[in-house]
């Protein structure tokens, strides 16, 4: 038996599926633009990433398709100091690129095919700014905007928090997005620039100490407790209910696995494939 599988039974036998759960006021989520009404996020992670190159305008706007709620994206700086949209420290696997991206001007970047290596039918796909889909989602689509701990320093001014805040205010979309990052400085940061800014702590076990989410959330000013499902144990489930922390899960692309968190109350889901994530929370819902 996997240890999904063993890891499921003993979360519903230990806890009872009551589904939804009201969250404290003192967490600020952002607003949906096409809520479905039930308290669930559908989140296309990198856009919708099993269908399109991830990260792409394409993956964005097969999501806003596919009717996400929200996308999930990653933001790294480039050399002149750009937000852009991009996963991995390094170039080779996404683009035709190579070495690491922080090398590289916006200009540079922008010449790169970030489509071919996921099929020849994306060959001229682009790395996009963070500004390019704020343009884009502005009006449509709420975003998880994922601040990656390559792009982070020690420094709030100038520094990526400053950049991508200042660029989500200039696009009105404050109320409609969420930050979140592996590193806490970021939210720290963030916190600092704009207390009422929207920013979800993704569990990082090296940062945390063995606190508990409620612990983590308190100390860092978060919004909510993103982490992946296998993080998600009975002890951590346990002090969130408890709490009320918004907890938003990642990455899952399998059925069994969506329907399981959805009936345990999760708030949200992060997959690639937000379309099959949306048919699974709707029958839950049914029934
Ligand atoms: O934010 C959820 C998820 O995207 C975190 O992991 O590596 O896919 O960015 P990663
Ligand atoms: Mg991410």
């Amino acid at each position: 038996m996997s240890r999904f599988l063993i890891f499921i039974i003993w979360m519903a036998l230990t806890i009872p599926c009551s589904s939804q759960q009201s969250y404290s006021p003192d967490y600020m989520l952002p607003t949906l633009f096409n809520d479905d009404g039930d308290d669930f996020v559908v989140i296309a992670h990198r856009g919708a990433s099993a269908y399109f190159p991830e990260n792409t305008m394409a993956a964005f706007k097969g999501a806003l398709e596919m009717n996400a709620e929200m996308i999930e994206l990653d933001v790294m700086l480039s050399k002149d100091g750009v937000p852009v949209v991009f996963h991995d420290a390094v170039l080779e696997d996404h683009t035709n690129g190579s070495g690491e991206l922080s090398d590289y001007t916006l200009d540079e970047l922008k010449q790169l095919d970030a489509g071919s290596w996921f099929s020849k039918e994306f060959a001229g796909e682009k790395i996009p700014t963070l500004e390019q889909v704020l343009a884009f989602a502005r009006g449509k689509i709420a975003l998880n905007i994922e601040i990656k701990t390559e792009a982070v320093s020690d420094e709030v001014k100038g520094g990526v928090e400053e950049k991508s805040l200042a660029l989500v205010k200039e696009y009105g979309m404050q109320d409609h997005v969420l930050f979140s990052s592996f590193d806490y400085r970021a939210i720290t940061h963030l916190k600092q620039l704009d207390p009422s800014i929207p920013a979800a702590l993704l569990y990082n076990n090296r940062s945390s100490n063995k606190l508990l989410p409620s612990q983590l959330v308190s100390q860092y000013k978060a919004d909510a407790f993103n982490c992946s499902y296998q993080q998600l144990n009975r002890k951590r489930l346990r002090d969130i209910r408890l709490n009320s922390i918004p907890v938003f899960v990642y990455t899952v692309n399998q059925k069994r696995r969506m329907k399981k968190l959805v009936q345990l109350g999760v708030s949200g889901i992060f997959s690639d494939k937000p379309d099959l994530l949306r048919q699974v929370a709707e029958k839950v819902r049914e029934k």
